[in-house]
């Protein structure tokens, strides 16, 4: 197989407070068993070597499961393929002479830091609102196994424990609604007995937490759905629905 040419249009943003516009980058000689972060490092290293400033991305662990790579590829989070993060996205999937355009995630809660790079913080911050559960471990602890959970629900709450964080889901959502994020933090905990103790307040503070950093609503559009690289459902939108309510109406 030969290698190709594209052209590449790419974002370039110098700060929060920058208008930033759209690029041209022909490059040549792409493999298609590149990745599609491989392809961006080769074309900054030979920005580097033009003295030019090479494009800046989030990237981490590249196979999955950090979360961090985010690029909105063609119109669409991660690129073209279903259930796959950028990371895992190979340039096979292109075509020699492809335009390919390649921005940031777009959303009022994530500015851009530079270029491709937006700040994700507000998800930290939900996070920390409530995503987690008290433990005492201090000589008290229980073995995992003393507390028998309903395979349906282990299942459903690993399934809603595999959100790696991306945003694609906002991202994707004409809304910038956080929702499916949300729903799958408070789902994983949620389903298990262990999360029950904290379930009220967990549900009020992280959706408080959401509300304060800018996120759209959800008007039930579905592309967070499609677009989510690790096939978080809807069901768990309904679940965090209905896990606020019971908690609204408690509280009252
Ligand atoms: S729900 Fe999916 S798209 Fe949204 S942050 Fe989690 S893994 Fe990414
Ligand atoms: S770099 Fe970690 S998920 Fe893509």
């Amino acid at each position: 197989m030969g290698n190709m040419k594209l052209n590449l249009k790419i974002w370039r943003q110098n700060g929060s407070n920058d208008k930033g516009s759209i690029k041209d980058y022909p490059v040549n000689d792409v493999s298609e068993d590149m990745s599609f972060l491989e392809m961006l490092d080769v074309l900054n290293d030979d920005l580097v070597r033009k003295g030019e400033d090479p494009i800046a991305f989030d990237h981490d662990c590249r196979e999955g499961i950090c979360g961090m790579c985010s690029l909105f590829i063609n119109g669409r989070p991660h690129g073209p393929e279903r259930h796959i993060t950028t990371c895992q996205l190979h340039m096979r999937k292109f075509k020699d002479g492809d335009t390919i355009y390649v921005e940031p995630w777009r959303a009022e809660a994530f500015p851009v830091v530079k270029d491709l790079v937006v700040d994700r913080g507000a998800f930290d911050r939900i996070q920390a609102a409530g995503g987690f559960v008290s433990v005492n471990t201090m000589g008290n602890l229980v073995d995992a196994n003393a507390m028998p959970v309903r395979k349906a629900d282990a299942d459903k709450a690993f399934d809603a424990a595999a959100c790696i964080g991306c945003g694609a889901c906002v991202a994707a959502c004409p809304n910038g609604s956080a929702m499916l994020f949300v729903s799958a933090k408070v789902s994983q905990y949620a389903l298990l007995p262990q999360g029950r103790p904290e379930a009220r307040e967990r549900a009020l503070n992280m959706v408080q937490q959401m509300d304060a950093e800018k996120f759209g609503n959800c008007s039930n559009i579905g592309a967070c759905e499609i677009e989510c690289p690790k096939d978080i459902s809807l069901e768990n939108i309904a679940r965090l629905n209905r896990e606020y309510l019971g908690a609204t109406l408690s509280r009252e």
